[in-house]
């Protein structure tokens, strides 16, 4: 019913001489997952065009990091879906929230931009997840609901189109994994969520991310909820990253 989905978030890391090495690895390694898999790689913009190049004749799919919620105009240092269309991009991560917390991006901003994507016929990848501080408090859920929340009203019947990431912000970059049972539980109030408001959640992709590992990954993914994962620093590294693919096998 659903395939796994697998996704590296480049964030603010690399070079040319480095991704042309860390890609021609990922080539040569297929195939990465499973029949019916997807595995993608979301780079910094600049390189949205020689990732192209190199992944085209490839199952790898691309994808950028953010994209405007404006269609175009007087946006300094903005790039538009438009743009991202015209560079192959599958996929735009929105609201991932090293933006939320740095650029201060809103849920409206977050569903605006999320539109703006599914309107060019790119894939959202939504991110939501709580702070430590909210997981503490006992908020979680009702925190990830608010942010899915904005997003679906927005997207209205689209709203099945997108692909949404559970991101525990405690969880990323600091070696600290969910548990799968901690991440299920969230993935799974999710679905029910999507469900409500789609009727079609069955067929929705809700990865994981935060401090997927090589030798966590096949623990995560084998969670009923958990479709794949969004994998940050382990994308950066070849092996790492092929060895994450395959556990989502
Ligand atoms: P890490 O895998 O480095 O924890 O990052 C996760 C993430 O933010 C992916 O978007």
């Amino acid at each position: 019913m659903r395939s796994k989905l697998v996704v590296g978030n480049w964030k603010m890391n690399g070079s040319r001489p480095a991704n042309t090495e860390l890609l021609a690895a990922l080539l040569a390694a297929r195939p990465l997952t499973g029949p019916g898999g997807d595995v993608a790689v979301c780079v910094p913009f600049v390189y949205l065009g020689e990732t192209a190049a190199q992944l085209a004749a490839s199952d790898i799919r691309w994808g950028a990091q953010d994209v405007s919620q404006h269609a175009e105009g007087a946006y300094t240092g903005e790039v538009s879906a438009a743009m991202l269309q015209e560079c192959g991009c599958r996929y735009a991560i929105v609201g991932h929230s090293e933006r939320r917390a740095y650029h201060g991006e809103s849920d409206e901003l977050v569903a605006a931009k999320a539109q703006a994507a599914l309107g060019r016929g790119i894939t959202p990848i939504v991110c939501v997840g709580e702070t430590l501080e909210q997981r503490d408090a006992g908020q979680t859920e009702a925190v990830v609901k608010r942010q899915l929340s904005a997003v679906i009203h927005t997207l209205a019947h689209c709203a099945a189109e997108m692909v949404v990431a559970y991101e525990p912000v405690w969880a990323i970059g600091t070696g600290r994994t969910a548990t799968p049972e901690q991440a299920q539980a969230v993935h799974a109030v999710l679905r029910a969520q999507l469900q409500a408001a789609t009727g079609h959640a069955a067929r929705m992709r809700i990865v994981y991310g935060g401090s997927v590992k090589a030798d966590n990954a096949k623990a995560l993914f084998a969670m009923p909820d958990i479709d794949g994962g969004l994998i940050g620093g382990a994308s950066l590294k070849a092996a790492d990253f092929i060895a994450i693919c395959r556990a989502a096998g």
